[in-house]
């Protein structure tokens, strides 16, 4: 039997090379040592967006452009959050075996709240057991998820460890599993914080429709610095972002790529040659399957009677664990 992996994505903002590159590159390169499922986490997306006519097309996006990046339905199970009403269900059940202290202590809440300081809701504190009740539904195994969920996974594994413990074996506990390369992509503009809708301008990201054109001026524009040599030196972080982004797209070792290179403009055209040689199938299979609205549509609901099923037995365990009746 395949171990399981789970993981979701929300559907906030375009999606972006960060967002390729850190998560969806490596489910589909793995795709095929797991059985995977993906959800689509638009339950979470409401914790800070409150366009529902936007909300509602971004979903729709997302979940067209994971399947355009090779998400295979033989190996990926990929669905819609909100339509499994299990999520929140054993959120609330999480929620009463979560000490204050510990949801307390999340650095995301915090930060998120620092950066929208007009919109701090229950839910957006409340967001990580939505996230373990995901994860703990699935009885998965791994977790694929950039660095910056870690701790989201600690709390993850401590609610599910404690609840077996207090109540009877119901989950498994999960573990990360976090890519060495490419799990944080920079912004090209300010390559000392992540590339991210919240984060960056709009030079600073690379989206995964943008033409030709638009990637080629946005990595000529790209922070660097003056020396002109080519290294993976953390310490000149606009350079070591781009050399990191063409290791994620090159099959090449580090020092293959320092010899590849004369100076920062034949690194860059490489680079650009190489988003796009990436980007264009992908935005190829996205207009394909857009352009009929009802097809994707059909795609959303084929795997969840498969989902239900499995979502249903974890959450009748919790349930009655706890003597809810
Ligand atoms: N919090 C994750 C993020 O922002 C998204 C997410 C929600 C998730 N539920 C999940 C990731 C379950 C992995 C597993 O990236």
């Amino acid at each position: 039997m395949k171990k399981r992996a789970f993981s979701g994505i929300q559907p906030t903002g375009k999606l972006h090379l960060g967002n390729y590159l850190g998560a969806i590159k490596n489910w589909v390169k793995n795709q095929e040592r797991y059985e995977n499922i993906y959800c689509v986490v638009n339950s979470h997306a409401i914790t800070i967006q409150n366009n529902p006519e936007e909300l509602k097309q971004k979903t729709f996006e997302l979940f067209a452009m994971l399947l355009a990046s090779g998400l295979d339905s033989n190996h990926s199970k990929l669905f819609i959050q909100s339509r499994i009403d299990y999520h929140p269900a054993l959120a609330w059940i999480l929620d009463c075996n979560i000490p204050m202290g510990d949801m307390n202590r999340m650095t995301q809440f915090k930060d998120k709240s620092k950066k929208n300081p007009k919109n701090i809701n229950v839910g957006l504190f409340n967001y990580p057991a939505l996230m373990a009740a995901d994860i703990l539904l699935y009885q998965s195994d791994f977790v694929p998820v950039g660095e910056d969920q870690k701790q989201h996974l600690e709390l993850t594994r401590d609610v599910a460890i404690r609840f077996n413990e207090k109540y009877g074996e119901c989950f498994k506990i999960p573990e990360p599993l976090i890519p060495e390369v490419g799990a944080r992509i920079m912004s090209l503009d300010d390559p000392y914080s992540k590339m991210s809708k919240s984060n960056s301008s709009e030079n600073g990201i690379i989206y995964m429709l943008d033409s030709k054109d638009m990637i080629i001026k946005k990595i000529k524009r790209a922070t660097t610095d003056s020396l002109n040599e080519i290294a993976f030196d953390r310490e000149r972080g606009g350079l070591y972002n781009l050399l990191c982004i063409y290791e994620c797209l090159s099959n090449k070792s580090r020092s293959e790529i320092e010899k590849s290179f004369q100076g920062y403009g034949d690194l860059k055209n490489a680079l650009a040659e190489a988003i796009f040689a990436e980007l264009e199938p992908i935005q190829q299979e996205y207009t394909r399957l857009t352009s009929e609205g009802g097809y994707i549509h059909g795609l959303m609901t084929q795997n969840e009677e498969y989902i239900k099923d499995i979502a249903r037995t974890t959450y009748e365990k919790a349930k009655s664990l706890v003597g809810l009746i």
